[in-house]
């Protein structure tokens, strides 16, 4: 495997860690950092170790955005023919829960990385903003469409339009984070909700997940037929068996991830 050189990575008490490590950039996202990310993200996922993912920034800032000196030359045709959005998608069918600990400036692409978190704890210092508009293009890595469905068209547009610094307390009133918190304390809170998850059955975690995430792009009746299947499946697994058995016997669940 090739040393990394955009991140740093680590596993501790079932959390897989990446922290974004280009801080003099204020971890501006290079194509070969996004991969980084995601390889790391995909490996993570496959790791039994690995219960939750936290991603989260070294330096100041979480992420200034996609890297405009790399940018400033590309085409159209550059652009199809690198396809590099593709690496973005990933993100999207990592199955794991992934925890995004957010401070300073969250802008651009750094804003589109955290929006494909599945869950944003942001330091009180934090700002989001879109700032594309300002360069002449517009969000690329799913800025529009993530931001829309969270807040709503109304407020997606003017934030967008305007490049608006959003607070972190506007943000948390817009649901679009979980949690905001004292600067000093991002790190702890972060691991406290991820070691809440990792002491659940990673299966049920992964299928919920599974189908929360349906309801953002399916109907309402598509959506709970895939919930159905998932509920159905669980009753295969051994943490299911152990998790009524227990309570039944009224006593603690022991899960093994089965
Ligand atoms: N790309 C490349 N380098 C960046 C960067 C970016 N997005 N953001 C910051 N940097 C670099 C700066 O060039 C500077 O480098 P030098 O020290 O070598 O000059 C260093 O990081 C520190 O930045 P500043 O001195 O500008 O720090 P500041 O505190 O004065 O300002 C800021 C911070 C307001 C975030 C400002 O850096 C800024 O406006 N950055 C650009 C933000 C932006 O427009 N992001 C959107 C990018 S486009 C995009 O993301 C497209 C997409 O959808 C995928």
């Amino acid at each position: 495997m090739n040393a990394l050189q955009f991140i740093e990575t680590s596993i501790e008490e079932g959390i897989g860690y990446i922290f974004l490590n280009r801080p003099k950039q204020l971890n501006a996202l290079n194509r070969k950092m996004i991969r980084e990310i995601v390889s790391a993200m995909e490996a993570y996922d496959l790791d039994l170790r690995v219960k939750v993912i936290v991603l989260a920034g070294n330096g100041k800032a979480f992420s200034a955005g996609a890297d405009i000196e790399e940018m400033v030359n590309d085409n159209p045709v550059s652009l199809e023919l690198m396809n590099q959005f593709a690496d973005w998608d990933r993100i999207s069918l990592v199955k794991k829960p992934v925890i995004g600990a957010v401070k300073g400036f969250v802008f651009g692409g750094g804003f589109e990385l955290a929006l494909s978190c599945d869950f944003l704890i942001a330091a009180s210092d934090t700002q989001f903003s879109f700032p594309e508009v300002t360069l002449g293009v517009m969000p690329g890595a799913g800025g529009t469409q993530r931001l829309t469905k969270l807040v709503g068209k109304t407020k997606a547009l003017e934030w967008i339009l305007t490049a608006e610094r959003i607070k972190a307390k506007t943000a948390l009133q817009y649901g679009f984070i979980n949690k905001i918190v004292a600067p000093e304390l991002l790190m702890e809170e972060a691991v406290d909700l991820a070691g809440k998850i990792a002491k659940q059955p990673p299966l049920a975690v992964r299928l919920i997940k599974e189908s929360v995430n349906k309801a953002v792009d399916h109907s309402l009746y598509e959506g709970m037929q895939f919930e159905r299947k998932n509920f159905y499946l669980l009753f295969a697994s051994k943490d299911q068996k152990e998790g009524m058995s227990a309570f039944v016997e009224k006593r603690k669940p022991n899960f093994t991830g089965g």
